[in-house]
């Protein structure tokens, strides 16, 4: 098991798009329990591989109080989407930002498991917003990108403090 190192907004790398993933063959398998360690260490509730600089498409996430209920999506589609929720979003990635988000209410979400077996799995409340939070990480796109250019600019302004203080 390995802790692996996560990417911090602006790095450009979050802007890649995941490939799909060709065989689950033991090397996802390492890749899933590596990013579940690094999910919970840090501590977060969902993680996207592009966060680690692995550009397949592969998420976990784990939105229970008691953190016993770990997920991983493989090639996650969404299949539908209905209604509309807003909630306030946070991000591995973009470290002490919390934003008001407007999200699907409910999603239908086919992927492969661990044995790359597909299922699918209909979702909403916090399940549902995580999911398309980390699906949008795959496809290169962080939540900050949904805010206005102006508070966009003011994040930027505040990370790149955040950044000189940690050096
Ligand atoms: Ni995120």
């Amino acid at each position: 098991m390995a802790l692996l190192p996560i990417l911090r907004y602006p790095d450009p790398r979050l802007h890649t798009q995941a490939k799909p993933v060709t065989a689950v063959d033991a090397g996802i398998r390492q890749l899933v329990t590596d990013m579940a360690e690094t999910m919970y260490t840090a501590p977060g509730i969902g993680l996207a591989a592009t966060q680690v600089d692995v550009h397949q498409r592969v998420l976990v996430l784990d939105v229970s109080e008691d953190k016993s209920q770990l997920k991983a999506f493989i090639n996650p589609e969404i299949l539908w989407r209905e209604g509309e929720c807003v909630g306030e979003e946070g991000c591995l990635s973009v470290p002490g930002i919390y934003e008001t988000v407007t999200r699907s209410e409910r999603v239908k979400v086919r992927a492969l498991d661990m044995e790359g077996e597909p299922f699918e799995l209909e979702a909403d409340g916090l399940l549902a917003i995580c999911l398309q939070h980390e699906i949008d990480h795959l496809d290169g796109k962080v939540f900050v990108e949904y805010l206005s250019r102006l508070k966009l600019s003011r994040i930027k302004a505040r990370l790149a403090k955040q950044a000189k203080i940690a050096v």
